[in-house]
Formats: structure tokens, C-alpha cells, sequence
């Protein structure tokens, strides 16, 4: 487990805890998140930001990971408040091990900017996830406009060194090279957010 990191985490979860219903992405949130079902992984989960956008009639059990334990007491209350059937695990997602096809649905808000090999995870993802389930992403990377992406370039060692957050990565590159198939995408913001459905390619 990498200390500094999770220490950087611990130090957001107040701030993740206010926003949980003030989030600018709120809209693409309930858009998103409305669509899970079934047995739920939710990597990241922070503070909870997505809990108010579940459908509890279509869930089962989510079960939420992360490694920081101030953001995971902070979705616990929220849990709570929710009434959502959630088992928490804290846990480097980068260490984790589930059994291969046991989520209906797999969730990751905002997640893939802090990991250290981001291609690993969406590659396990693509196991747990069942053959028929679907993968639901909200993530922000590099822009396709040159002007904001030399920002975020500039940017990027001090959101790195301060938040843990990485503005570089080419999330659709990602994607598209993961063993995952792009059902439907949409793009925000100059392409700095993506918002994606995706399901296992066949044979994962
Ligand atoms: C930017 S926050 C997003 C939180 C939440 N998904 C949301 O959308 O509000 C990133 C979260 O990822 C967690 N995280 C980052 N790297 C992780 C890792 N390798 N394993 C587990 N959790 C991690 C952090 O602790 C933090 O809660």
C-alpha cells in the first residue's frame, strides 16, 4: 500500500463529503449510475459520491472499495442515509482479487487518474465483471484541445504531488486497448470527461 498516497486521500475526505450532492458532474452522475444493477463492484468509491444516484430497486449489493479510511467512513454515514446495501472493503484496488464474473455491473467515478497502472485494473475489471454485465466509467483525462491539455501538462506534477491526480492520461487510448467494448461514450469539456458503457469483450 503506498502511505504518502492514501495520506494525501485521508486529507480530501471532508471536502468529497460536502460535495456529495453539489458535484458540477451531478447530472452525468444520475445519468450514469441510474444504470447500474444487480451485483455491484464500485472501484474508488471515495466519500460515497455516487450513492444518491443508485436506484436501490435495481441493486442487490454494492460492494464499495478504497483505500483511504477517511473517505470510507465518510460513505458508510452516507450509506446510511441512503439505505444502500453496501460492503465495504478497504483495500489497495491495485491489490485486490475477486473471482473471475461475479458483478452484474462494475462502477468507477473519477478513479483511473490516481492509479499506478491503470491498464492492470481495466483488465481485472474486465474479469469480474460477468460476460453479459456492463462497465460504467466516469473519468477525466488529457484534453483534444492543445490549449488545455499544455494546461494540464503544466499542472500535472503539482496535482499529482498534491491530490494524487493525474491530468495526463489518454483515458479513451486506455480504453480502447482494454479488453472492454465501448458500447456508448460521451465527451465533455473539451474531452477532459468521458462517460462510458462498456461490457467485457468476448472471451473475457
Ligand atoms: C478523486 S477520488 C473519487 C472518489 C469517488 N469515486 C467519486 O467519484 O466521488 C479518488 C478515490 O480513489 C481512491 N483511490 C485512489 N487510488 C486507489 C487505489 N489504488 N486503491 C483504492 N482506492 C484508491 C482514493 O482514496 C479516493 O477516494
Amino acid at each position: 500500500m503506498n502511505k504518502k498516497l492514501i495520506k494525501k486521500f485521508n486529507r480530501q475526505a471532508e471536502t468529497y463529503d460536502r460535495m456529495r450532492e453539489k458535484h458540477f458532474q451531478q447530472k452525468w452522475r444520475e445519468k450514469l449510475i441510474g444504470e447500474a444493477r444487480g451485483h455491484v463492484l464500485e472501484l474508488a468509491v471515495g466519500a460515497g459520491g455516487n450513492f444518491p444516484f443508485y436506484r436501490i430497486e435495481e441493486i442487490d449489493t454494492i460492494t464499495a472499495v478504497d483505500f483511504s479510511p477517511e473517505m470510507l467512513r465518510k460513505a458508510k454515514e452516507a450509506a446510511q442515509h441512503y439505505h444502500l446495501p453496501v460492503k465495504f472493503i478497504e483495500s489497495d484496488i491495485e491489490e485486490l482479487a475477486f473471482e473471475k464474473q461475479q458483478f452484474d455491473t462494475v462502477v468507477s467515478t473519477l478513479s483511473f487518474c490516481g492509479y499506478s497502472n491503470p491498464v492492470q485494473i481495466l483488465e481485472n475489471v474486465s474479469t469480474w465483471c460477468k460476460p453479459n454485465g456492463q462497465v460504467l466509467l466516469l473519468e477525466h483525462g488529457i484534453s483534444s484541445n492543445l490549449f488545455a491539455a499544455t494546461l494540464q501538462r503544466a499542472l500535472n506534477p503539482l496535482a499529482v504531488k498534491t491530490v494524487g491526480c493525474h491530468q495526463n492520461r489518454h483515458i479513451m487510448e486506455l480504453i480502447n486497448r482494454s479488453p472492454l467494448e465501448i458500447q456508448k461514450a460521451e465527451h465533455h469539456w473539451l474531452d477532459v470527461f468521458h462517460l462510458i458503457w462498456a461490457t467485457p469483450k468476448s472471451g473475457y
